[in-house]
């Protein structure tokens, strides 16, 4: 981890100061470099802060001396995840005139807002009021694409979709100059297994138009695209979080691009990445996947994880 001295003092030390506590440090000129040219990110605003990666991230983004602004569409939900520790925003991405005034003073922006692959009740389905009625209108959401379209309001198409192309709209004409989206593994290859199935109701394709988005945009930006997400928060609804699978902590981290890894990623790994690249001038403009493998080292080395994963190409 490089220590951001202008963040931690609330951005009140000029850069030479930095430079000076760099060098008394020790660091390296281009460790220097990096952290000064970074430094001034000291304000996030954190997307979907109520959901597994998102919870994680706002605690990672605490640890590192951070200021969090958290997102959710229900304050009251949220205010017992977080105590007073973050400033709580009512953001829905669905509502472009609400996400202008949320970016005021915000530094960097951390979307971990997403609904589910498949239908759930985190669509917002329309559901009538009997039992019968509403078991059909399952079905016909399971099958009936059309049908699907007009009767969810909550969608990958929606949220994931058109809710992210309106957060990075809002953030062109704000103060954010860093923008970090979580997307997934699989956006290159939606017609190879297993990515075809996870891709049946559109999730990887609403991902790919939000990445593309923040691409054209003139933001800096970073895609981190992890696999299945594994080990808690348990906040989606899938297999892993049935079975309440987890890593036990004890695999590595392996980061690749050209979407060519396959395998589950950790929560708090995808967290701590998202992060972490803010203070890494080598993730700018770049999108890259992440997934958890062989034995895990004492102390995640980030910085050197980023170098790598950069020279690899
Ligand atoms: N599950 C997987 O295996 C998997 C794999 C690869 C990538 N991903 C991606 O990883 C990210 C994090 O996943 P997760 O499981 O941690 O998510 P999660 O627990 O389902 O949380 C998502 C959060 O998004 C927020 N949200 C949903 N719709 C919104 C809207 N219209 N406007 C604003 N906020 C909205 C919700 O917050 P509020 O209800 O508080 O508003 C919710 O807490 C997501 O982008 C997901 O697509 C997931």
């Amino acid at each position: 981890m490089v220590f951001n001295f202008n963040r931690l003092s609330g951005g009140s030390l000029p850069p030479t100061v930095c430079l000076s506590a760099w060098l008394v440090l020790g660091l390296t000129e281009d460790e220097t470099f990096i952290a000064i040219a970074v430094s001034n990110i000291q304000q996030l605003l954190i997307t979907g802060a109520t959901g597994g990666v998102g919870q994680l991230a706002v605690a990672y983004a605490l640890k590192q001396g951070y200021q969090v602004r958290a997102s959710t569409r229900n304050i009251a939900k949220a205010r017992p995840l977080f105590d007073d520790r973050v400033e709580l925003k009512q953001i829905d991405l669905r509502q472009p005139d609400t996400l202008t005034p949320s970016l005021d003073g915000i530094d960097a922006v951390l979307c971990c807002s997403g609904t589910t692959a498949f239908p759930s009740d985190k669509w917002q389905v329309d559901l009538p009021s009997q039992p019968f009625e509403q078991l059909l209108t399952w079905s016909r959401i399971f099958l009936d694409a059309d049908y699907r379209q007009r009767h969810t309001k909550n969608s990958p198409a929606i949220a994931d979709d058109q809710g992210v192309k309106n957060l990075i709209a809002a953030a062109k004409n704000s103060s954010v100059s860093r923008f970090v989206m979580v997307s997934s593994l699989g956006i290159d290859r939606k017609d190879q297994f297993p990515f075809n199935l996870l891709n049946a109701y559109g999730v990887l394709d609403a991902k790919q138009a939000a990445e593309q988005a923040l691409r054209d945009s003139e933001l800096t930006y970073t895609i981190v695209r992890p696999g299945r997400l594994i080990d808690g928060p348990y906040t989606s609804y899938d297999l892993n979080t049935l079975l309440k699978a987890s890593t036990d902590g004890k695999q590595g981290i392996v980061l690749g691009r050209g979407d060519q890894l396959l395998g589950q990623t950790s929560r708090k790994d995808v967290a701590a990445a998202c992060v972490e690249c803010l203070q890494n001038a080598t993730t700018e403009k770049t999108t890259f996947e992440i997934i958890n493998q062989g034995e895990r080292p004492v102390n995640i080395a980030w910085p050197k994880l980023f170098t790598e994963m950069a020279q690899a190409g």
